[in-house]
């Protein structure tokens, strides 16, 4: 790092992970509200292949990169309650920018980290502060009630059935695309997991999420309850979209939201802010769990193509600079 240049892996054009390219940008400066974090880890997401993809039109080039933990190393005009050198964790969701040395964001969507290790700290800004929201704030999951997860085993999988069972969930089940993921899933908070193509046979469910799209979310709707919610919040699968009947759901009594953390973050700072402090709480106190595999920054590609690939449990986070 200079005093004007720093290190990133950037997004020069729209294509397949061999496109990511280590670079020279220049040092981001937080403005009214901003903090700059030195980043020690950033975390690796679906999120961000999709911009990658250009999926989400982003300017080029583009530095990716929803999530980081680190110090805090500069404060913008107005911010309190942060003190430069403080261990935190953040969402970068916003404005991107967390695959590099340093990262902005606005303050709101800091939270201090006391005694989590920085790379459990790089991997929950986005995937457990979603899986409280989604389940707490959108679903409005009450005690007791019954729970599906898809790809449960994946990074916010891992967080939706753990999140669901520290909201008082009643039965809690996954589901997985293959046989070695069942035991996977099944540490995390899981009654049950099972193949996705055997969801037919698991009951109903008050809440359903649904980030793997395609059959699973068409199916996802079968499994509902009266009076059930299913929250859509991913297309992992890449199929076409789905078609959902207005009037089906009037005649069944049945509820389908989407959420988005980026809209979410953008809209209400301060709630995603609460949710990420929330997660953090609970990663602290050891009541929510997070397998972490740490790569160096400067294989973000390989770890963009293992995420693609659906071939990861847990979470991937990459290695930016020293604590
Ligand atoms: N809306 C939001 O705010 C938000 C926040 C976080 C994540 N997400 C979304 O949630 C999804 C999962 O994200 P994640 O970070 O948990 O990633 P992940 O750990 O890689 O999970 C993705 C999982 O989806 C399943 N999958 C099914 N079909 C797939 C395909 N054709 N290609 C790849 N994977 C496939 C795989 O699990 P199986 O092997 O079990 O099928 C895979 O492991 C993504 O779509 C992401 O965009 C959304």
């Amino acid at each position: 790092m200079t005093n004007t240049h720093m290190y990133a892996v950037t997004i020069p054009e729209f294509g397949a992970a061999d496109v990511l390219r280590p670079d020279r940008v220049p040092l981001p400066e937080p403005g009214p509200g901003q903090v700059a974090i030195d980043v020690v880890f950033a975390g690796a997401n679906f999120a961000e292949i999709l911009y990658r993809q250009g999926v989400v039109d982003v300017p080029l080039p583009f530095v990716p990169g929803i999530e980081v933990a680190g110090s805090v190393r500069a404060l913008g005009e107005g911010v309190e309650g942060l003190a430069i050198g403080q261990r935190v964790a953040a969402l970068t969701i916003v404005g991107s920018g967390g695959y590099a040395e340093v990262a902005l964001t606005a303050a709101d969507l800091v939270a201090p980290v006391a005694t989590l290790d920085l790379a459990t700290a790089a991997a929950l800004p986005s995937n457990s502060t979603t899986a409280f929201l989604v389940l707490d704030r959108v679903a409005r999951l009450e005690p007791g009630e019954r729970v599906l997860v898809h790809a449960a085993a994946g990074g916010v999988g891992s967080q939706l059935g753990q999140a669901a069972r520290l909201l008082g969930a009643g039965r809690i089940v996954g589901t997985v695309g293959s046989e070695a993921k069942v035991p996977v899933a099944e540490r995390f908070g899981y009654d049950e997991v099972v193949l996705r193509d055997q969801v037919a046979d698991v009951g109903e469910f008050d809440v359903v999420v649904d980030m793997v799209g395609g059959g699973t979310r068409r199916a996802s709707l079968d499994r509902l309850a009266p009076m059930g919610r299913m929250v859509v919040m991913g297309n992992a699968s890449g199929a076409e979209d789905v078609g959902i009947s207005a009037n089906d759901l009037w005649f069944s009594n049945k509820t389908v939201s989407g959420f988005n953390l980026a809209a979410f973050a953008a809209a209400y700072p301060a709630d995603a802010g609460r949710a990420l402090r929330r997660a953090v709480a609970a990663a602290e106190s050891g009541s929510l769990r997070i397998d972490v595999e740490p790569l160096p920054l400067d294989r973000a590609a390989d770890a963009h193509r293992r995420i693609e690939s659906g071939s990861t449990t847990g979470k991937l986070v990459l290695e930016v600079g020293p604590e």
